[in-house]
């Protein structure tokens, strides 16, 4: 196969520039489409009898200028459009055809059903003429009273005053972000951390710097080192249920945590999407440092995905600029789905909708025990996913497009890696996404075939 080569022959300068400068021609050309993917820098210093760190620096520069973006352990790819494809993370689920173990959701349930009933009751209700117009994101009003009791769930007992409705979590996350940071800033996260992070951060012109975590998640130490070697100031983290590996973290080290972040003034972006579902939990950073962290939630993982509510809980100083960002990326969080998830929160069926959740999300993982039991791999028992480190000599890209081809679709680890944190030769599989269980069983029993080789006699693993 022919790769892709740069003429670079009778250029002035040095090398590195004058390749920089072929990609960004290329690129402006139409040769190098957006997307293409750039050859290895190995094969390319080959190709033009160069030194490896020639091309890297090449590389670096190109993206230095934004024109590609290089993704741990895939590659180099023309673009701005993100570090990471994370369209798969983005579908409507099929029944029937291939089982889906990609979106971290909420089993279905009967939300629907709940929703026609709700919908029936709102259409006949005063409260609608109060919800059809514009209003200001202000301190307060019944929507984010509602936020706050829902985050009092997770065991922060704050006012409505402190809440901000957003378009879900990943909104909250993006003005945090806003919020919190700079263009140019840099901006911590545990070393595996929420793929579409990684393309709020570089469509903000952030930097992420990867914290590295154990088995109980972010690890005090590392994040000391960080702020005391690195000018961030912000952290974003996942301290309970953390995705994908599914490590919460525990209470002694949340205040150790806290107080790094208060030695070094750092703020804490915490997402607690996923707080609801443990059986007992350990308090928010939220509430161990509250003077400076921003809780970001939502009811996706809980109650339903579809109806775009998110809350985020921010400190005085920061929460003018959470809603202006909230002005500035959407105008405001439509009001008739905050009210939908009002009523279930005030009305009880929050309650009974997110109980239910926790005990299916028990049931799914009881599942995976029965079938992965063999296998080391993570999960908590109240969790949506499972983390599968694959054994010798699988490598995740393989195993994913086997698991594929068999009729099951899984998420490589490497999508998770932030920075320069090697991509982990691991799987992450959401057991909430299929309606049925009987699904998930058979999703499982292909990736258990798959990891014990039984059933793929003379499979060339690469
Ligand atoms: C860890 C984490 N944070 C945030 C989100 C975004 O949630 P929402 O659907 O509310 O935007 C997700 C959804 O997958 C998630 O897994």
């Amino acid at each position: 196969m022919t790769i892709w080569t740069p003429r670079i022959t009778g250029r002035a300068g040095p090398r590195y520039l004058a390749i920089a400068e072929r990609i960004a021609e290329s690129i402006a050309s139409g040769d190098l489409a957006d997307g293409a993917r750039l050859p290895p820098q190995r094969d390319l210093a080959h190709a033009l009898g160069l030194s490896l760190s020639t091309v890297t620096r090449a590389y670096a520069e190109a993206e230095r200028r934004g024109l590609v973006y290089g993704e741990v352990g895939r590659g180099t790819y023309v673009g701005g459009s993100g570090p990471a494809d994370i369209s798969m993370l983005f579908h409507p689920r099929t029944d029937g055809g291939m089982i889906d173990m990609t979106m971290n959701l909420p089993a279905p349930g009967d939300g629907s059903a709940i929703l026609a009933r709700t919908l029936t009751r709102l259409s006949q209700s005063a409260a609608l003429e109060t919800i059809l117009d514009y209003r200001s994101i202000g301190d307060g009003d019944a929507h984010a009273e509602a936020g706050a009791a829902w985050i009092g769930r997770l065991g922060l007992e704050i006012p409505g005053s402190e809440v901000v409705l957003t378009i879900g979590a990943q909104h909250g996350i993006m003005v945090s972000l806003m919020a919190t940071s700079r263009p140019g800033d840099l901006i911590l996260a545990e070393c595996l951390s929420y793929p579409p992070l990684k393309q709020i951060a570089q469509r903000l012109n952030l930097k992420l710097h990867p914290v590295d975590m154990d088995g109980h998640g972010l690890l005090p130490e590392a994040l000391d080192t960080a702020c005391r070697t690195t000018p961030a100031r912000v952290l974003y983290c996942m301290p309970t249920l953390h995705s994908p590996t599914a490590a919460t973290i525990p209470d002694d080290r949340r205040r150790q945590i806290a107080k790094v972040a208060r030695r070094h003034d750092l703020t804490i972006i915490e997402d607690d999407v996923f707080g609801f579902l443990p059986e007992a939990r350990p308090l928010p950073l939220s509430a161990i440092a509250p003077e400076r962290s921003l809780l970001v939630t939502s009811v996706s993982k809980s109650l339903a995905p579809w109806l775009r509510v998110g809350y985020v809980r921010a400190p005085d100083n920061v929460r003018d600029a959470i809603r202006a960002a909230v002005h500035m990326s959407c105008g405001m969080q439509p009001p008739l789905m905050a009210e939908i998830a009002r009523q279930w929160i005030s009305d009880g069926t929050a309650d009974r909708m997110s109980a239910w959740q926790r005990e299916e999300a028990k049931a799914r993982q009881a599942i995976a025990r029965r079938i992965l039991g063999r296998f080391p791999y993570h999960a908590d028992p109240f969790g949506l996913h499972v983390w599968l480190p694959l054994p010798e000599p699988w490598r995740t890209e393989p195993f994913r497009m086997e698991a594929e081809r068999r009729g099951v679709k899984v998420l490589s680890g490497d999508i998770f890696a932030v920075g320069k944190t090697p991509a982990p030769q691991a799987i992450r599989l959401a057991l909430g996404r299929e309606a049925g269980q009987e699904r998930v069983i058979a999703g499982l029993k292909i990736v258990a075939g798959l990891l014990g080789g039984r059933e793929s006699p003379g499979l060339s693993v690469v």
